[in-house]
């Protein structure tokens, strides 16, 4: 093929132009890779839904009884920590007539919601004063091999309690 002379000029613009494309090209995928990047990283969730690691049975015990059997607080997995009769229990914090979060109350010795009065057991989370329908809801604990609890915070599994009674078939972790 003979090349005429406006081929021979046009030839390095043609290069030059595909290499200024090319180079447009990896930017725009460089910008798309780093806007969607946050979205693709797999987060760890480590607090309400997601399992919940609270110390040995022990611990947790010795730590109840340091404050009068004050229930414990785990804010990020919304539950209190009970010493129930016999062992231990997770009580989800949402109020079961409206789902208020639940706050110790000290003064009484009881959980009292503040939306609308309700309380609860201190050990056992039952319904001491309506209008709550039944007690807080419990998560499952469990222990792993190397002794440390863990609480279920998935709302989906909880123990419902309807009668408003304490059933020592809901204690997963004896003392
Ligand atoms: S939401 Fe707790 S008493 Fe109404």
């Amino acid at each position: 093929m003979i090349r005429t002379p406006t081929d021979r000029r046009s030839l390095p613009r043609r290069q030059v132009l595909r290499g200024l494309f090319a180079a447009a090209a990896a930017v725009a995928a460089a910008e798309l890779a780093g806007a969607f990047a946050p979205f693709l990283r797999v987060t760890r969730v480590a607090g309400f839904g997601a399992p919940v690691a609270i110390g040995t049975r022990q611990a947790v015990l010795a730590e109840l009884a340091a404050h009068d059997d004050r229930p414990i607080l785990n804010a990020p997995g919304r539950f209190w920590i009970l010493h129930a009769p016999g062992g231990i229990i997770a009580a989800y914090r949402k109020c079961t007539h409206l789902g208020c979060a639940v706050p110790w109350d000290a003064q009484n010795d009881r959980f009292t919601c503040p939306c609308h009065g309700s309380q609860f057991d201190k050990h056992t989370a039952v319904v001491l004063r309506t209008p709550a329908p039944k007690p807080l809801q419990l998560f499952h604990i469990s222990e792993t091999g190397s002794g440390t609890l863990v609480v279920d915070t998935n709302p989906l599994r909880v123990i419902d309690r309807p009668d408003n009674r304490w059933d020592p078939a809901h204690l997963e972790i004896r003392a």
